[in-house]
């Protein structure tokens, strides 16, 4: 299932002239869909996952549908020593890191009973550790150009999903990061957000979560885009939020306030 691509330009079409970013999760779903929206608005962009076959053949649709210039390196998240490497290639061609996009993600619907030890820890390694890694492995970066960073979260925790803990735990861990990583990084002029997305059409999140969902238990009556969500990630790393710092935008609708009615 591919995700439709975001294409319309409500900022300015240069803002992001001259900087760099690295995606993990980057070659597809929503994560391909925020990387291409910043490129679309003049930055280059490093994507990260862990099939390369799959990041080369996204990394050319997206320097075709945007112009912009994209590469991909295979690294997978939870091996430190490959995120590293994947930071250095980055710099050897691109000079610097300015925004960095943590989206690595793994999931299934999985009651506890089903749930093994290993399958929990897996989504916490992927998830969790996976973007503290990525952080940790750019951090000197990111600092040295004043950049910006935005965790992917999820509402899944807000409301205790059921089936969700190992991918909600890691979540609300996130989301506890961005919080840490604000007040410890806003000093050296590094901003730290992160963004929620609710239910996306066309993802593979949906179709593993909730592929019967009913669009009416959003309030605003209709599933996200990826495109919602590009355009947010285009705004948090925009001036236009140069005073935003520690905060998790949720763009979803306001679905999850509907806790009587969440449509799955
Ligand atoms: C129960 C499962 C399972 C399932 C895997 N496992 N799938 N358990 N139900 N459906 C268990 C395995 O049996 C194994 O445990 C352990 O998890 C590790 O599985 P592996 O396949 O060996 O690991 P790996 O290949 O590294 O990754 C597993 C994975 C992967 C995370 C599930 O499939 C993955 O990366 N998926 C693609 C990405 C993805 O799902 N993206 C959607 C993100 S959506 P045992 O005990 O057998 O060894 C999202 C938010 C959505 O993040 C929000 C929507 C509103």
């Amino acid at each position: 299932m591919s995700a439709s691509v975001p294409t319309t330009q409500i900022f300015k079409d240069n803002i992001f002239a001259g900087k760099v970013l690295l995606c993990s999760g980057g070659g597809s779903g929503i994560c391909r869909g925020m990387t291409e929206a910043v490129l679309r608005h003049g930055a280059k962009a490093v994507i990260i996952s862990r099939s390369l076959d799959k990041l080369e053949k996204a990394a050319k649709e997206m320097r075709e549908s945007t112009g912009g210039e994209v590469i991909a390196i295979a690294a997978d998240v939870r091996k430190p020593e490959q995120l590293e490497e994947a930071v250095r290639k980055t710099v050897e061609r691109f000079g610097h890191i300015d925004y960095l996009i943590n989206g690595a993600a793994g999931n299934f619907l999985a009651p506890f009973e089903n749930l093994s030890y290993n399958a929990f820890r897996t989504v916490i390694e992927i998830d969790l550790l996976g973007t503290f890694n990525l952080t940790k492995a750019a951090l000197k970066h990111i600092k040295a150009s004043k950049g910006a960073i935005i965790n992917v979260s999820a509402t899944l925790y807000y409301t205790g999903t059921p089936f969700q803990q190992h991918a909600g735990s890691a979540k609300a861990a996130i989301d506890a990061l961005t919080k840490h990583w604000a007040v410890e990084l806003g000093p050296h002029g590094v901003r730290v957000n992160g963004i929620a997305p609710g239910p996306i059409e066309s993802t593979v999140g949906m179709e593993k979560l909730g592929p019967q969902f009913d669009a009416t238990a959003v309030p605003l009556q209709r599933m996200g885009s990826v495109e919602d969500i590009a355009q947010s990630t285009v705004f948090l790393f925009s001036d236009a939020a140069n005073w935003i710092s520690g905060v998790t935008l949720v763009v979803d609708g306001g679905h999850w306030l509907n806790a009587t009615y969440p449509g799955y």
